[in-house]
């Protein structure tokens, strides 16, 4: 089978990574790719928004399956424009996508089919949206830029000043260009976040083993909202329980939902989760695997990926048995550029890779990385992901900073604190998971 991977950050590495060891695979490409893939794909010059260069790369090639790591071509069509030219595609289409380039369609999916989520009100002007914040009595409330905004469009706010000051920046001043033109206004849910991954070809459904992101830039979950700064997996406050409970509430009403709208979607739906006293609640759908999480997940997965990836694009995942799962712990940690996630250096020559390459379970994922000539360099915000296994978490933990300690490029640093508040998450998770009442 001959596959074309789409994106260039560490989770098309992961998913490049996982897909070179199928038997199924005659020739794998990534457009464009980093210089981690490029040791197990051709890398093809096409950027991922060039749909036009992509569809034609892939008629050109005859490529069997094209996988669609960002979000953006998604929403863009790519999927849709593939599949008009015969071409299987694990990615679902614009309609299906708009999940994720649209916080106003999500909230209209969830209300429709009674999904739990926070409530919210929905605004296309500034004025009335001023006046419903000056009139709220509970506080905080949160504010939705409707658009795709690379993890800039949600912001918390304590007053109604501070809220008003946000429309206006949306709204007026179109700080955020179009995504700004509608916002929601939605309730502030207080609880633990966790993310659940499912395959899907809009019938069948693979719920993923959990992974846990950290996206704040700062240790103990403070400063700003990254990408991710680091992952681990499996999480042990997902339990059995809790998992069915959010397949039974939250994944399968989902996927029908989508059905029922008569979307087509082929390919992971990516659903953040806050975990309330209530129970979890939907804080957004993806429509495209996480990153980092998915460096954790290849690592753990240990069935043929490309198989799964491929049934999901023919719509014959139901044919598939559920894979088995490496039951080890992974840990992985981002090593980022000084600046991250505002502007940063590039360009910087990284040292120690085949130091850090050789501790025993370790895989270094690229993410923001080029070749230049004999050296690999900087060339993003997230430099690397080091991923890590091990029969607990600690000893996945140091696993995973003793070979990112190995490495070297000007400006590195990274969260020091991945995968050490496990426990706790756990203890509050349990709690958070209301039971049944029974009256004594
Ligand atoms: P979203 O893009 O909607 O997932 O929002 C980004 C981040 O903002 C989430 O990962 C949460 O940490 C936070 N967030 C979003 N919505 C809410 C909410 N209703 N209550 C509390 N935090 C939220
Ligand atoms: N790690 C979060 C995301 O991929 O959106």
């Amino acid at each position: 089978m001959k596959v074309l991977v789409v994106g260039g950050g560490g989770r098309e590495h992961a998913l490049c990574w996982k897909i070179a060891q199928s038997p199924l695979l005659s020739a794998l490409y990534c457009a464009p790719g980093n210089a981690g893939t490029r040791s197990l794909a051709t890398n093809v010059d096409i950027a991922a928004e060039d749909m036009t260069g992509l569809v034609g790369f892939a008629v050109d090639e005859g490529i069997d399956l094209v996988v669609v790591g960002p979000e953006g071509p998604l929403v863009a069509g790519l999927a849709d424009r593939l599949r008009a030219a015969d071409i299987f595609v694990f990615g679902p289409g614009a309609q299906g996508a708009a999940l994720e380039g649209s916080k106003v369609a999500t909230k209209d999916l969830l209300e429709r089919y009674r999904i739990p989520t926070a409530t919210s009100r929905r605004f296309d002007r500034a004025g009335p949206a001023k006046t419903y914040l000056e009139q709220c009595t509970i506080w905080p409330q949160v504010i939705k830029a409707d658009g795709l905004a690379a993890g800039k469009g949600v912001t918390i706010c304590a007053t109604a000043r501070e809220a008003c000051r946000e429309i206006d920046s949306l709204m007026e001043e179109r700080r955020l260009g179009s995504a700004g033109e509608r916002v929601l206004i939605e309730e502030f849910l207080e609880g633990e976040e966790a993310s659940v991954l499912a395959i899907t070809d809009g019938e069948a459904i693979l719920v993923l083993e959990p992974a846990v992101d950290h996206k704040q830039v700062g240790e103990g979950d403070t400063g700003a909202n990254t990408g991710g700064m680091g992952v681990y997996s499996p999480a042990p406050s997902l339990t059995r329980r809790l998992l069915r409970q959010i397949e039974q509430r939250v994944v399968i009403p989902s996927i029908h939902g989508l059905r029922r709208e008569g979307l087509e979607f082929r390919g992971v739906l990516f659903i953040g989760l806050m975990f309330t006293e209530q129970g979890p609640k939907v804080l957004e759908y993806n429509v495209r695997f996480g990153d980092p999480e998915t460096q954790a997940l290849v690592r753990r997965f240990s069935g043929d990926l490309l198989a799964y990836l491929d049934a999901t694009a023919r719509g014959e995942l139901s044919e598939m048995t559920p894979p088995d799962w490496d039951p080890a712990f992974c840990v992985g940690v981002v090593g980022a550029s000084d600046g991250y996630p505002g502007s940063y250096r590039k360009g910087d020559r990284i040292g120690g890779l085949e130091a850090a390459e050789g501790h025993e379970g370790v895989v270094v994922f690229h993410a923001g990385t080029a070749q230049e000539g004999e050296d690999t360099v900087t060339a993003g915000g997230r430099v690397v992901c080091v991923t890590a296994m091990g029969e607990t978490i600690d000893a996945a933990r140091e696993g995973a900073y003793g070979a990112y300690d190995e490495l070297d490029w000007a400006g590195k640093f990274c969260r020091r604190d991945i995968g050490t508040r496990v426990e706790s998450r756990m203890e509050r998770l349990a709690s958070m998971s209301p039971e049944p009442q029974t009256r004594p």
